[in-house]
């Protein structure tokens, strides 16, 4: 009985010792993902017009091209969460009138704070809009 309980017992340590040192190797040696932001969309960069933008209104996301620059803008107001319009000139929220300009800048409030920039990564002729 004795001899039984000492095995038992040693069986569960072992387990624990494997299952930490385990655990400890694979933080180890798995590096990090850099980034864990989900995959808003997909564009062809040949899609964009020169000095336009292409608008997802699902996505709440604005992909802008200005001269070689190439940017993705997050739609949502920053004042209480409304989508925002995007005209010719500027970026609208129907809800309380802010007003932005095409960087995301604030020109007019309530809202006091810029739209949000989101993560571009080209991939070949596309870009991935991250968020
Ligand atoms: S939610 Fe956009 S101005 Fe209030």
């Amino acid at each position: 009985m004795e001899k039984s309980r000492r095995t038992r017992r040693r069986v569960l340590q072992t387990i624990a010792l494997v299952g930490t040192w385990g655990f400890l190797a694979w933080r180890f040696l798995v590096p990090v993902q850099e980034s864990r932001k989900k995959l808003l969309l997909e564009v062809k960069k040949s899609d964009i017009p020169s000095g336009g933008a292409l608008v997802y209104r699902q996505s709440r996301v604005a992909v802008i091209r200005r001269d070689e620059e190439i940017y993705a803008l997050s739609l949502v107001c920053t004042h209480l969460g409304c989508t925002v319009n995007v005209t010719p000139n500027n970026l609208v929220c129907p809800c309380h009138g802010s007003v932005f300009d095409r960087n995301g800048a604030v020109l007019k409030g309530p809202s006091d704070r810029p739209l949000a920039r989101l993560e571009v990564q080209e991939k070949g002729d596309s870009l991935m809009v991250l968020g």
